[in-house]
């Protein structure tokens, strides 16, 4: 006598039922969050790839900056600016003559018969081509605003860079007399070069934030600016008219008891500003 086989439950019994309808349900919605949001991250792609290829420029220019100044300064001046008695390369007429696979091709063939040797590896110098490129990207930021130097060929060394110019008697910089459509020549302009800026921070900043800015036990560092900073060169300027209170951070307005002007705080916030790595120049 055999046993008598069990009868198998129902296969689908109505709480699976039940149960697979949901998971169907899941299923479906998620497919349709998917179907919607490919879309609006592809809208996204264009922006984020611009983002990625600015974040690599600007370390491109950052390493560029510095093998500049290793390799190339001795004769071509710190930052490019000349004053050695060989080409300046910061100059606008030599910047705005040579395409960028022009400079590629002098930096790694160097100019025979001259003291600028080759560069590329594959001619007995040290850099790679990507590494060469970086510089060419690094002597491409200068472009932007670069001083017009007549003489560059012979080394004649650039002007320094012009950090503010205001209307002395209105407190108005050279882009908002612009903007006005009074004509710039009619305006009193004062003219405060880097070096100043950088005598004011010496005598006035250097004892809490550190000789180049590189912050105490005191006060934080301003050479780089904190991330937060950067972004915003008018809270920079409000920092160094106001001070910010209860703490050593004093006010250095005229106006509030500070012996700055408006030019020189802008100066000021400009030239901290201009210190962030990758910031082109
Ligand atoms: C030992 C000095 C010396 C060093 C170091 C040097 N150069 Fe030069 N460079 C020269 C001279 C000299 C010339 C001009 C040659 C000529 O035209 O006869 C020149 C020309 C150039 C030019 C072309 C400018 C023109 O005349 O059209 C570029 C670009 C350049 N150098 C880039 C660089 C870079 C980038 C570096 C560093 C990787 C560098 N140089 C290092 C001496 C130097
Ligand atoms: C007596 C010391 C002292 C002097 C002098 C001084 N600072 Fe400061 N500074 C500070 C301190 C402390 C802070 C931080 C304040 C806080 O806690 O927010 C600060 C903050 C700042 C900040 C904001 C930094 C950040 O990341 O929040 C800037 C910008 C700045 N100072 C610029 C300057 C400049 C430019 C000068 C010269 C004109 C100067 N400071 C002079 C002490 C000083």
């Amino acid at each position: 006598m055999t046993a008598p086989r069990p009868t198998p439950r129902p296969l689908d019994t109505p709480e699976q039922e039940r149960a697979l309808d949901r998971y169907y349900m899941v299923g479906l919605a998620c497919m349709l969050a998917l179907i919607v949001a490919f879309p609006i991250y592809k809208m996204g792609e264009p922006a984020r790839r611009e983002r990625t290829l600015e974040a690599m420029r600007e370390e491109n220019i950052t390493i560029g900056a510095s093998m500049f100044a290793q390799h190339c300064a001795a004769c071509h001046g710190d930052e490019a600016r000349g004053g050695r008695g060989f080409p300046t390369l910061g100059a606008k007429e030599f910047l705005t003559s040579v395409s960028d696979k022009q400079l590629q091709w002098l930096v790694s063939g160097g100019i025979p018969g001259s003291a600028m040797v080759a560069y590329d590896l594959d001619l007995g110098g040290p850099f790679t081509a990507q590494e060469i490129s970086r510089v060419v990207t690094y002597l491409r930021s200068l472009e932007e605003g670069a001083p017009s130097v007549p003489g560059w060929y012979r080394g004649e060394e650039a002007p320094a860079r012009v950090l503010a110019t205001v209307d002395t008697s209105t407190g108005a910089t050279q882009e908002s007399v612009a903007a006005s459509g009074v004509p710039t020549d009619s305006v009193v302009v004062r003219v405060v070069a880097e070096e100043e800026t950088e005598r004011v921070y010496a005598s006035r900043c250097a004892a809490c934030h550190g000789a180049s800015g590189e912050g105490t036990p005191i006060a934080p560092a301003v050479r780089p600016l904190s991330v937060a900073l950067q972004a915003n060169t008018d809270s920079v300027y409000s920092i160094i008219a106001r001070g910010v209170t209860g703490t050593a951070m004093m006010p250095f307005a005229k106006e509030r008891g500070g012996q700055l002007d408006g030019t020189a705080i802008r100066a000021l916030a400009a030239w901290l500003h201009g210190s962030d790595p990758g910031v082109p120049r």
